[in-house]
């Protein structure tokens, strides 16, 4: 993918937020018939964090990432000339962005949602990039933030066990083309299996049969496991080969793999169809479950925490989801 590059872009901070009430594997087997051993060998996931009380919705958990990626750097928020928040769970359907904005105090930044499910991070990198390269914004905060539970059917052995709440911020800048870190990037949609994963909209008539009109509400997260499990083993490596093709980069060259946190086995199966050491994968689902668009800024803000990413290491992010959507991005740290 070629694009008009007229400056750098880099990402200057990262920061995350998870609710402090964590739910176990056991925990989960007095609500759905399930247990510990079925949950953790065919996902990988021990326990996951729920967002509890009324009063609590995803601006809390996005406001936190970011306060905590801001005071990294020291930046003043009135500094930040864009927010985009990639969310699938927004606490208003107009979008939660400007709730973000007003709360952190950036007040010169214009905010929007962005809506990919689980690629949604990625893709938010994608467009802030765009706007820093092209030369017209100098600063983006970048939130990717779900709270699934409010979503997932508690009755559903199939999907409740797999979800869990978070938030992860990132903020990029423009710098000179000489310092650009992210290297290029891979998208890919088809809507033709968007069937396999999906919170649908269900409608009724209005009772005013004159008019007819169709209202309704959203329904739970159904999914089709299976199908979703063999879409991002298949395609997930091959937007990852072509990325690192489009660049004139070998595997050999990736440092480290950050793969949206769904499922250990999808991770391990991604890494070994591209002969990637584990070693070199990032992987916290464990301790999160499945966070949606939070899963990979949580997974880089733990990994750098943890001094495990170092400078000029190519960092090869990825992710899929509902849509379907899938894609890579390659970052030089
Ligand atoms: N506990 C115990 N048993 C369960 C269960 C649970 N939580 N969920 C399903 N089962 C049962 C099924 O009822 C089925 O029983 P049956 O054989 O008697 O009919 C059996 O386990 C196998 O179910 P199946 O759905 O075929 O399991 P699976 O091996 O495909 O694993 C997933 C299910 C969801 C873990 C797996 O398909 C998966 O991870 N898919 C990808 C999902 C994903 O990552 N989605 C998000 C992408 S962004």
């Amino acid at each position: 993918m070629k694009s008009l590059m007229i400056q750098g872009a880099k990402i200057l901070a990262t920061g995350s937020a998870v609710p402090s009430s964590s739910f176990s594997n056991n925990e989960i087997s007095k609500v759905v018939d399930t247990s510990d051993a079925w949950i953790t060998t065919r996902t990988g996931i021990k326990e996951r964090r729920l967002l509890k009380g009324v009063d609590k919705s995803i601006i809390d958990l996005a406001v936190l990432a970011s306060k905590k990626a801001l005071d990294k750097i020291l930046m003043d928020p009135s500094q930040i000339d864009l927010i985009i928040l990639a969310t699938s769970s927004p606490n208003d359907l107009f979008g939660s962005a400007s709730k973000i904005q007003y709360e952190i105090g950036a007040i010169n930044a214009v905010a929007f949602d962005l809506t990919a499910a689980c690629s949604g991070f990625v893709l938010s990198l994608v467009t802030a990039s765009q706007f820093l390269q092209t030369g017209v914004y100098r600063n983006i905060l970048i939130v990717g933030a779900d709270v699934l539970s409010k979503w997932v059917d508690w009755s559903d052995r199939g999907t409740c066990i797999l979800f869990g709440d978070a938030a992860g911020a990132a903020i990029l800048q423009s710098c000179s083309s000489i310092d650009n870190s992210i290297l290029g990037f891979q998208l890919n949609s088809d809507g033709n299996y968007s069937k396999h994963l999906s919170i649908a909209y269900e409608h009724n008539i209005v009772p005013h049969s004159e008019l007819n009109l169709y209202q309704g509400s959203f329904k739970h997260i159904s999914m089709n496991g299976k199908e979703v499990y063999k879409f991002a083993v298949f395609q997930v490596p091959l937007s990852i080969l072509k990325c690192l093709n489009s660049l004139n980069m070998s595997v050999d060259q990736v440092d480290w793999l950050v793969l949206h946190q769904a499922n250990e086995r999808i991770l391990t199966a991604i890494a070994e169809k591209l002969s990637i050491s584990s070693n070199k994968v990032i992987a916290n689902l464990h301790k999160y479950g499945n966070t949606s668009a939070a899963s990979i800024p949580l997974a880089l803000d733990e990994a750098i925490q943890d001094n495990k990413i170092s400078h000029n290491d190519i960092v090869v992010i990825a992710g899929f989801g509902a849509g379907l959507t899938w894609g890579t991005i390659i970052i030089r740290w």
